[in-house]
């Protein structure tokens, strides 16, 4: 049976720090004074949601709302079936959306997403990713931010986990396999 542990650090606090100011900053650049609203997909986004918005001076009204998805399981691979477990509260029609994520992997989740949330006519619809894995792709997403791109390695930490774990590390991990 695999087992798991925690690997090396792959991306550390600080340049996490540096990269999501520098993302914050981009996003209010491209916005001025819109109004945006942030869709956190939970849970893995949450981390990264609260430190990003906090980046974001008062100049750009940033609302917020979450949904959840199920794709994976336990299992560190997709199975390719996703589904909307928790709805947005809000209605989006009209209005400029910017869909957080903690990791574009397959890029299944987002694909399918994506196309739920343009059927309901936002003015814009945006994804903003922290991490890209693009080695692993198997449908193609639009990405309007991302914050790094990383090999193909299973990741833990600063909100991503592993079977509920590890999600708390301000750190970004590599996640071990032993046999
Ligand atoms: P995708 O549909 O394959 O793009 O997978 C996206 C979702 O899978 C992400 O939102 C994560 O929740 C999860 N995921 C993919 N790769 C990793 C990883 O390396 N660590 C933790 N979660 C991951
Ligand atoms: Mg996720």
């Amino acid at each position: 049976m695999k087992t798991y542990r925690l690997g090396g650090i792959l991306i550390t606090k600080e340049e996490i720090s540096t990269r999501v100011k520098e993302m914050a900053a981009e996003i209010q650049k491209d916005h001025g004074a819109e109004p945006v609203l942030f869709v956190g997909v939970l849970k893995g986004s949450v981390v990264f949601l609260s430190d990003l918005m906090r980046c974001m001076n008062s100049s750009i009204p940033v609302e917020l709302d979450f949904l959840a998805v199920s794709s994976y399981g336990s299992s560190t691979r997709s199975s390719g079936i996703v589904k909307i477990t928790k709805d947005l509260d809000e209605e989006i029609t009209g209005r400029k959306v910017l869909v957080v994520e903690d990791i574009v992997d397959t890029g299944l989740t987002l694909h399918y997403l994506v196309n739920i949330l343009r059927e309901r006519s936002p003015k814009t619809i945006g994804v903003c990713t922290l991490l890209d894995k693009p080695d692993r792709r198997r449908v193609s997403v639009d990405i309007t931010y991302r914050g790094f791109e990383i090999p193909d390695e299973f990741v833990v930490g600063y909100g991503l986990d592993y079977s509920g774990r590890w999600r708390n590390l301000p750190d970004i991990h590599v996640l071990k396999t032993t046999a």
